[in-house]
Order: C-alpha cells, then structure tokens, then sequence
C-alpha cells in the first residue's frame, strides 16, 4: 500500500508544529533538537509520517479509536451532506441525524433508553456524575450522592473525571480534586491485594461492599467501572465479578455507571464491554469508538428509569436536566457515528473482532512461553494487554524506560503498539494491543513478530 502523494515537503509543516503546537502528554524539550513525528495519511490499518515511512497501526490512532479504519470516504460523505444541509444547531432543538443515530444505537442496547450528546469522554462521565448528583438531591436530599470509582480506571482528564480515576501519576500535581469521590479496590488477580483466593471475582466486589458499608449505603448513589479497564494495564474482569457487582448495586440502591469509552462500539466483539457479562446498567458513556475519530462525539445513554426522573416534577423548574455542551449540537458526531454503526454492522467487525481477537491471543500466549519476561497476558476481543516482569516469581515490573523501549523498538520496524505511560508510580509495564476491528490475520502476525522481535533484542 502506498501513500497517496509522496512528494510532499512537509518541511514549513513541521516547523510550524514545533514552533507553535503544545502536544498532548509530550515534553517538548527533545523538539529543540529533533523533529515532532507527524502522521500524515491513514488507509485501513496503516498510517504515513511525514517521512514517507509506513506504520502498521495497532493502536487504532494510538488511543483505541479508529475502531473501522483509516480513509473511510463513506463516513467522510456522510459528514459532508449533513454539513452543507445542517451543520449545528443547538441540541436543545432535535436534528435528524441525531434522532436516527440514537435509535439506532439504542437498538443496540437493549435496556437503555435515552442518549444525551457531547464531545468527549470526559464530558460524558461528568453527564453520568452530574445526573446522579441531581438524583440524590431531588430524591435523598443530596445526602446520597456520593460516587465510587475502581483503582486503575481511568475517566478522564478534566478535574472531576480525574477525581474519579485511579492513578496516582495521571492525578499529581491537579488536586485538590473534587470532593465526593470515594475510591475502591481494582480487580487484577495477577495483583490481588488479598493473597491466593479462592474466588477472586467475587473477593473484588465484596472489596466494594465493605467501602459502602463503611462510607454508608446511604451516602453512595453511583458507582463507575470500565467493563474492561483499558489504560490502567488492559484488566479483564475475574470470573463472577459482575455478578456480585450488579447485585451489591442493587442491594444499597447504587446505580451503576459502565465507561465505555474504550470498549464502546466493538473492540472487545460485541458492541459494549458489559453486553459480555449479563449486566444491567443505569448509564453507559462512551466517546473514541463512537465515530471512529471521523467526527468528535460521545454520548450519556440512560434508562427510561434514570431519564424519568428528570421529568416526574415538570413544575419544579430545577427538575430538568440541566446540562448543555455547545458541540452536543453538532451534526457531524451523529452524522459519522450512524455510518460508522452501519460499516461495523455490514462488515460483520463485531465477529471479526471476536476471531481475530481469539487468533491474537493465542499468539500473545505463545510469545509468553517463549520471552520470560511477560508476566501476564489479558484481553477481550481486539484489546490485549501484555505485562512486563523482571523476574516471574517476584512480579517485579518492568520499567516504564524499559517499556517504552519495546514500543520505540517496534516503532521503528514499521508497527505502532502501545503501553501504559504516565499513569502509575509502579505499573507502566503493560503493551497495548487495540488493532481496527477490520485487522486480518496477516497484520496480527506482523505485529507479533515486532513485539518478538523487540523482546528479544532488549532481554
Ligand atoms: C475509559 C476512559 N474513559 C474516559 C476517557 C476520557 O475520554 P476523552 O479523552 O475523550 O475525554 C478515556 C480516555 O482515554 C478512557 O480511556
């Protein structure tokens, strides 16, 4: 496969990039001396710098987005209509792509009701949280209005979302945080915080318990979980989790909120992390997968139940809802989001994703048998998460210099993965895997090959 125009000089380009551009999670000093990489063009699962240098992309745009592929003239027509008939109004007013993108999404949720629209992932959550804030307050008096969240996850990056994330490196130097967010205990039992124990899953979510017990089950009206935990080291739930999970919800009458934001819209083969464990939901959010990064958006979807609340007092003129997000009402999400849905469901992407993801895993575990130096190997899907161990008895992790090596490494034989950067004090020692849900066997096997060839060289 070829770039489209290789002669190109993006010389000007990328000095205006260093010279003007504050890149996300990047120290610029290293600019001073060399050039900021640059991704130019993207065609199914390969991107182009602007070297001309061809990647195999199996970080889906290097944050598990572009869950249908690069250069997807479908979504980029449909984004183009709907701008030159509508491009915003705001979404206190109905548009017709966001009418059709909700029914359609709902269709996919079976359970859930009503989507509310915004533009990231961040913002969702702090929808989820601010609707269960005003609950407690309509209904308990504000007493109950608490929100606990899990070790390692991660939901977002403004200062509440971050007051909700569990990890320490992502939240230094931020706080104070807000108050109200109370944290309980991850679910890695290649970690477990309590020894070998016979029933992991259901140890963890008693873990939850005992902070509800303990904080008072009448303080606590929402818990947030990602159904797999995505940057906090690709933590696959343990068997029964769930289970317990939604039955301690509904015990202390405690609605459960499931980022999606990673998960959403098929990376792990089905549409939604949770549709995998039986699990009922007041709130699902999601962001990256929505629109596969062709258009920003990301939704709150509620129950008929939750969305009720906010309409039984229509007198009460503080009873609606009241939140708004200007980019809410831009109909390039809803557009690119409803095509985006068609390609995954046309394409079969969802059973794709379940065999390519079965075809991965068996390969990581065969590459775990060969390097000593992976620990663990866990996964769903097209998500696969790789850790990193100096020594397999003691699990002492691997650097995150040493880490990040394996990456550059890879990087450099033409495959973008990805790993856990900046997020702990310890634990930035899990490889990424997110390839688009169109990946064949022939790339996985490429991008195998890379991490083998990387580890070997660094061990
Ligand atoms: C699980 C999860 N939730 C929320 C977010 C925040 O999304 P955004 O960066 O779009 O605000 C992320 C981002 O990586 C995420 O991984």
């Amino acid at each position: 496969m070829e770039m489209s125009d290789k002669s190109n000089d993006y010389s000007q380009v990328i000095e205006n990039d260093r010279n003007h551009v504050w890149h996300h999670l990047t120290q610029h000093k290293k600019y001073e001396s060399g050039d900021p990489m640059m991704i130019i063009e993207g065609k199914g699962m390969r991107v182009w710098d602007a070297t001309g240098k061809q990647y195999l992309d199996a970080t889906s745009g290097g944050v598990w987005t572009v869950n249908v592929g690069y250069g997807r003239t479908e979504i980029a027509d449909a984004i183009r209509d709907q701008l030159v008939k509508l491009n915003f109004f705001v979404n206190t007013m109905g548009s017709i792509p966001g009418a059709n993108f909700a029914s359609a999404l709902i269709e996919k949720m079976p359970g859930m009701s009503r989507v509310f629209l915004s533009s990231s992932g961040s913002e969702a959550n702090e929808k989820a949280y601010k609707m269960i804030r005003q609950i407690a307050h309509a209904k308990y008096g504000g007493k109950k209005h608490k929100i606990l969240f899990r070790d390692r996850d991660y939901h977002g990056t403004t200062i509440t979302a971050l007051s909700s994330t569990g990890q320490e490196q992502r939240k230094a130097q931020f706080g104070p945080f807000t108050p109200g967010f109370v944290q309980v205990p991850h679910c890695l039992e290649y970690r477990s915080q309590w020894g070998q124990c016979e029933d992991y899953g259901l140890r963890a979510a008693q873990a939850i318990e005992e902070i509800i017990l303990a904080e008072g089950p009448d303080t606590v009206g929402g818990l947030v979980l990602e159904p797999v935990t995505a940057g906090g080291g690709v933590i696959t739930p343990p068997k029964g989790y769930w289970a317990e999970v939604q039955a301690i919800c509904k015990r202390h009458d405690i609605l459960l909120h499931i980022d999606e934001v990673v998960c959403g819209l098929g990376r792990t083969g089905k549409w939604f992390g949770y549709q995998h464990y039986d699990i009922k939901p007041d709130i699902v959010t999601m962001a990256k997968g929505v629109a596969s990064g062709y258009a920003a958006i990301s939704c709150t979807v509620t129950t008929e139940e939750v969305f009720e609340h906010f309409k039984q007092t229509p007198d009460d003129n503080m009873s609606l809802f009241r939140d708004i997000s200007t980019f809410g009402g831009c109909n390039a999400g809803p557009a690119a989001a409803l095509e985006n849905l068609r390609i995954i469901e046309r394409d079969g992407l969802l059973a794709n994703a379940t065999v390519m993801g079965k075809y991965l895993m068996k390969k990581l575990i065969k590459l775990q048998e060969k390097h000593s130096i992976i620990g663990d190997v866990r996964g769903l899907g097209l998500f696969c998460g790789l850790e990193l161990v100096m020594d397999r008895d003691t699990k002492d992790p691997a650097s995150e210099s040493f880490t990040q090596a394996i990456v550059a490494d890879c990087m450099a034989q033409g495959v973008l993965i990805g790993a856990t950067s900046r997020s702990f004090d310890k634990f930035n020692n899990t490889l990424c895997l997110a390839p688009a849900l169109i990946c064949t066997k022939e790339d996985l096997d490429e991008i195998v090959a890379a991490i083998d060839t990387a580890l070997g060289r660094a061990s």
